[in-house]
């Protein structure tokens, strides 16, 4: 059942995919998944809640703009962390900021993002011995119109959990990224967006 749900959501695009390689470049400082524990929603939920001050002290060393804002407070909207297969395997939730949140709860039916959304999403993994430790923050980010066509002007970033932006669109290893969008394209009916598993998307 997960299974399938999850092919649905990366139709066409995994097999290309650097995610889907050796050396994968979601994955640049995650526990292999062999050490990583299967823990319930529950206590992903408490995990991500007692790791949140730390893993936001962490990215905001770094010089991304997003990085300043309070994403802490933004809306979110998954029930508990899950488990993004295509983002290191690592448990991760969807907060959008106030423009984003007014359209994002669409769910499969959001037809394009105001410019000025932004959606981050910080990430986590969990040791064999329960331990949590950060992983990257990934941001999508609305520009203005004609921005970058070869990305329907969203901008993606990943921060390192330390604060290294690893890559930015038209920023900072800029071709290191295209993968982001390659894969992203699989979604350009809903201006790109994946959102999250229908199990764990709130849509309000
Ligand atoms: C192989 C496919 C794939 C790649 C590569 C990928 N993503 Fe995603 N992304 C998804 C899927 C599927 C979701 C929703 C489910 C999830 O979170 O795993 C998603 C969700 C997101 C979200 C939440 C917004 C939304 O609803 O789509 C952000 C932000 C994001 N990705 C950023 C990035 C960034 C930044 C990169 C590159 C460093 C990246 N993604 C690479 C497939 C991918």
């Amino acid at each position: 059942m997960r299974g399938e749900k999850k092919s649905e959501l990366n139709d066409g695009s995994g097999a290309a995919s650097p995610c889907t390689a050796a050396r994968n470049p979601c994955n640049p400082c995650a526990a292999g998944s062999k050490s990583r524990r299967k823990i319930s929603d529950e206590e992903a939920g408490r995990l991500f809640a007692a790791l949140l001050p730390e893993l936001r002290a962490l990215y905001a060393k770094g010089a991304h703009p997003a990085v300043r804002l309070d994403w802490t407070r933004w809306k979110n909207f998954v029930r508990s962390p899950y488990i993004a297969e295509t983002h290191g395997e690592r448990y991760a939730v969807n907060l959008a900021n106030e423009v984003a949140a007014r359209v994002y709860g669409k769910f499969r039916n959001l037809k394009e993002m105001p410019v000025g959304g932004v959606i981050a999403k910080p990430s986590f993994t969990v040791d064999a011995a329960g331990r949590p430790a950060p992983g990257p923050l990934y941001i999508m980010e609305k520009m203005p119109k004609g921005w970058n066509p070869g990305t329907a002007d969203w901008r993606y970033a990943m921060i390192l959990p330390g604060g290294q932006t690893w890559g930015m669109t038209k920023g900072v290893n800029s071709a290191g990224m295209k993968f982001c969008h390659e894969c992203h394209v699989g979604a350009k009916d809903n201006d790109y967006l994946f959102f999250a598993e229908e199990e764990y998307f709130r849509r309000k």
